[in-house]
């Protein structure tokens, strides 16, 4: 298959992109920096692309670049942000920010390929697919993490408009959904810090670093959603709506409950200083 895969500099792009060319397939991989798919570039079946997905004119450019190898089979839209932080306190730039990236970046990324897909069906190719890398957090909404949880569930929405959309045309639109893995993305969203000082939230900025390092110390490894991605590539007719995390039998148990008992079990874990 060819898939153009986002947002592979780091964490699960990166392990998906390695985990795609081990398993024979050819992939046109973006980052912002070109330096950051160096890597890569030996790689005979890899094509390293350069676009922000927030600049349409780039996503553009980049999509140009796959028209001319072939028909395009799938899009794994992986590029993602994390913004923390209080809602009565996070800066207006950084929760539409939020949404620019994780919400629109994937829909435009969406947008410019879809004539590609669109041929590679009408040329008789099949399993022909858009995967949008979710999270937990949108089927769950924590606090201090609920603008990040807000951009997952308008993409877990967009996943199943556009797959009932696009059924017709025999386009298949999943969402994988990862609970915690060992990347640096929340890590990245130390910016948001700004969000908890000189305000009566605090005290929890404190407590902020542990919070992320518990998050990454029970998380997944990248390789383990990299390989859930390869299969939902592979399957003709893969689930579409997958959680890979552990324990995810608990957390859609505690999404059966009712919000007064969710809100306590999330309150317990905060004072563990977890997030799940
Ligand atoms: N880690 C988790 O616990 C977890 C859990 C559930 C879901 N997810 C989701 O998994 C996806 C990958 O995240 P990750 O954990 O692997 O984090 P990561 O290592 O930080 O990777 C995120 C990737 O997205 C890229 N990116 C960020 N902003 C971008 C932009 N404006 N335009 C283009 N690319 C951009 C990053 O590039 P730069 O290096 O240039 O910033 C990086 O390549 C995200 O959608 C995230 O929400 C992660």
């Amino acid at each position: 298959m060819t898939i153009l895969l986002t947002g592979i500099s780091t964490g699960i792009g990166r392990a998906t992109a390695e985990k795609l060319l081990a398993a024979g397939h050819t992939i046109f991989g973006s980052t912002r920096k070109v330096e950051d798919f160096a890597e890569l570039a030996a790689h005979a079946n890899f094509t390293g692309l350069v676009f922000d997905v927030t600049d349409r004119a780039a996503i553009q450019a980049g999509i140009a670049k796959i028209k001319t190898a072939g028909p395009l089979h799938a899009v794994v839209n992986n590029a993602g942000i994390a913004v923390t932080g209080p809602l009565e306190t996070l800066a207006e730039d950084q929760y539409r920010k939020q949404f620019e990236v994780n919400v629109f970046g994937a829909l435009a990324v969406a947008q410019e390929a879809l004539p590609l897909l669109h041929a590679a069906r009408e040329s008789g190719q099949t399993n022909v697919k858009i995967i949008n890398v979710s999270s937990v957090s949108g089927y769950l909404s924590s606090p201090f993490t609920s603008i990040y949880s807000a951009s997952k569930f308008a993409i877990e929405a967009i996943t199943d408009g556009m797959r009932r959309e696009l059924m017709p045309f025999g386009i298949d639109v999943i969402s994988i959904a990862p609970g915690p893995v060992k990347t640096p993305i929340w890590g990245k969203g130390k910016l948001q810090t700004a969000a908890y000082e000189d305000n009566r939230y605090s005290g929890m900025l404190a407590r902020l670093d542990t919070y992320t390092e518990n998050a990454n110390a029970g998380g997944l490894e990248p390789a383990v959603v990299a390989a859930a991605i390869l299969k939902a590539l592979e399957d003709h007719r893969p689930r579409p709506d997958q959680l890979i995390m552990k324990r995810g039998w608990m957390a859609k148990l505690v999404l059966r409950l009712p919000k007064r008992l969710q809100d306590k079990l999330i309150r317990r874990n905060l004072d563990r200083d977890r997030r799940y």
